[in-house]
């Protein structure tokens, strides 16, 4: 499983000036626990599981800054982008309901809004946040391709039907984002809008390069 806790959030807020973080997927709430440590004015988690969304509320129940919705990723989506302000770091981190709680199994359920929601929701952010800077951070790269991950190869349970890809990914973001890979852990892929990006910000690579490079700057051990 993917770890908010890898990103410097304390960097990209000042550096991208990020108000709010918008997390799909709460699980327990731990990313959400790392993002209240830094000062972010609003933070959103949607958790599609009643039983996982209801402790994820009570854990936060006394952080004002936190709101654990209770839905869908992209229903979520498509209620509150009309209304956020101010620019966002989304962690898309939805997949596989209930499958890390062991409430149901990997393969269940159909790709697309529910078991494997990322590219609907890309869609939504795309149509949603043309005036924001917005930073994404997508989290378990290796269900859509193959590489070199830190922590193997995606299991056969839990891969998409149909081809795997992210040109998605590049099909809604490349002209207005920078887009890097990283394979730590199951796999990550970064997006950093053009209009406030540093040249300075990245170790490594050519950031003018087509192919991705991992962007390292941001991230923890
Ligand atoms: C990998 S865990 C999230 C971990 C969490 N983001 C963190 O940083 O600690 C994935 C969570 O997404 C939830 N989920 C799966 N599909 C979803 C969907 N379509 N909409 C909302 N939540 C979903 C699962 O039930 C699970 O709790």
């Amino acid at each position: 499983m993917g770890r908010l806790s890898r990103f410097d959030l304390k960097r990209i807020i000042k550096e991208y000036k990020t108000t709010n973080l918008f997390e799909t997927g709460t699980f327990w709430g731990d990313g959400v626990a790392y993002a209240s440590q830094f000062q972010f004015n609003k933070i959103i988690s949607v958790e599609i599981i009643p039983e996982i969304a209801r402790k994820a509320k009570a854990r936060f129940a006394e952080v004002a800054i936190v709101d654990i919705v209770e839905a869908d990723s992209v229903s979520a989506l498509g209620k509150q982008l009309p209304l956020l302000k101010g620019n966002t770091v989304f962690w898309l981190d939805a997949h596989f309901p209930g499958a890390d709680a062991k409430l149901a199994d990997y393969a269940s359920g159909e790709d697309g809004q529910f078991r494997l929601p990322l590219n609907k929701e890309l869609e939504l952010i795309n149509k949603y946040r043309k005036c924001f800077q917005d930073v994404l951070i997508l989290d378990d790269l290796r269900v859509y391709e193959d590489g070199p991950f830190q922590n193997g190869l995606v299991p056969p349970d839990a891969m998409p039907g149909g081809e795997r890809s992210i040109d998605f990914v590049y099909q809604y973001f490349e002209s207005t984002h920078y887009i890097f890979k990283s394979f730590l852990d199951e796999g990550y892929v970064l997006l950093f809008p053009k209009k406030n990006y540093n040249r300075n910000h990245f170790k490594l690579g050519d950031l003018f390069r087509k192919k991705p490079v991992v962007a390292d700057y941001y991230l923890l051990e």
